[in-house]
């Protein structure tokens, strides 16, 4: 688009897009208003500067090389949250591949009703409605594989080595980096739809922490040493989203287990597990292709743990 200078003249926009001059000249305000810093300069027209920090989704879909997941991105600077968001539309039949994406989350959720603290501008907080046709029981292999995909994506952005911790954290470090909050609408054999919400820790400083979160929690930025590009960090999470979501679809968990247990944070470790009532040590021994954990107790029995949360004691 831009002249090799990087200006483009008013004239030359205006015949480019078939709209007037003037207005090019309001979208070029509007464009400011949006944060973009655009120079203008009498003779040679107007120049694109620096782009602000937003995950507007013109600027995620630039970062796009996908079919399905982001054709369509809804935005909002702030929502409750994003999941609820997407579980709204998808009630009133939205596609496969719709993603909302917020700057700030005032009721941001995590598993097992926690909260999720989402600061502004801060973080990368999104929610992609999938239609898988499978069961119910297989939902927690999306799951698994939504958290493949944010590992694969935060290494291929920053170059920081990422874990999967089961079911569906992601850990930079030892610190969770991300996590990952599948929620389901299903019919008794039959998925409807799915809402696959991440929230991706990219540029959050110490004080963005609840001082709760500080021990075990962490950001790219405080991994790196600098900020990230959170358009272009959505942009290659979404895209290997559709590449581990379409393989996972054709041929189950099976065909990225071997990518799953060479990042799993917690294999041949002993764990404490906690389900609910119930909690309870053994050492992780290996994922299954349905998605489970598979845990040996002290007896030597291999549980399979479904939903649980999952703590790392010690290394075997
Ligand atoms: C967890 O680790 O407990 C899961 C956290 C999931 C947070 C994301 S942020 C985007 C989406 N909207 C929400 O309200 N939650 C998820």
């Amino acid at each position: 688009m831009e002249a090799a200078s990087g200006y483009l003249s008013g004239a030359e926009i205006s015949r480019r897009v078939g709209r007037s001059r003037a207005a090019v000249w309001q979208w070029i305000e509007e464009l400011r208003r949006d944060g973009y810093t655009i120079e203008a300069s009498p003779r040679r027209g107007y120049r694109l500067v620096a782009r602000p920090d937003r995950l507007y989704p013109w600027e995620v879909q630039r970062h796009l090389r996908t079919e399905r997941i982001g054709r369509r991105i809804v935005y909002q600077e702030r929502v409750d949250s994003t999941n609820d968001w997407v579980r709204a539309l998808a009630k009133e039949g939205a596609p496969e591949g719709l993603v909302a994406v917020a700057e700030e989350q005032l009721k941001g959720r995590g598993r097992r009703g926690r909260t999720w603290s989402s600061p502004f501008a801060k973080g990368v907080w999104s929610t992609t409605l999938l239609r898988p046709a499978i069961p119910p029981q297989a939902a927690p292999t999306m799951a698994l594989a939504a958290a493949l995909a944010v590992a694969r994506a935060v290494e291929e952005v920053t170059g920081l080595a990422a874990a999967v911790k089961w079911p569906n954290d992601v850990l930079v470090g030892e610190k969770k980096v991300a996590g990952i909050l599948v929620e389901m609408d299903a019919e008794l054999d039959q998925v409807r739809s799915l809402a696959v919400g991440i929230g991706l820790n990219a540029n959050l400083e110490p004080d963005d922490f609840p001082p709760e979160a500080r021990s075990h929690a962490t950001s790219l930025l405080l991994a790196l040493g600098r900020p990230v590009d959170r358009a272009a960090l959505l942009g290659a999470l979404l895209n290997h989203l559709e590449r581990v979501y379409l393989r996972v679809l054709e041929g189950g968990l099976g065909a990225v287990l071997d990518d799953l247990r060479k990042r799993a944070a917690w294999l041949g470790f002993e764990v404490q597990v906690t389900d609910g009532q119930r909690a309870w040590e053994g050492v992780a021994r290996d994922i299954a292709p349905d998605g489970a954990l598979l845990v040996e107790t002290a007896g030597g029995r291999l549980e399979r743990v479904y939903a649980a949360d999952v703590s790392v004691r010690a290394a075997r």
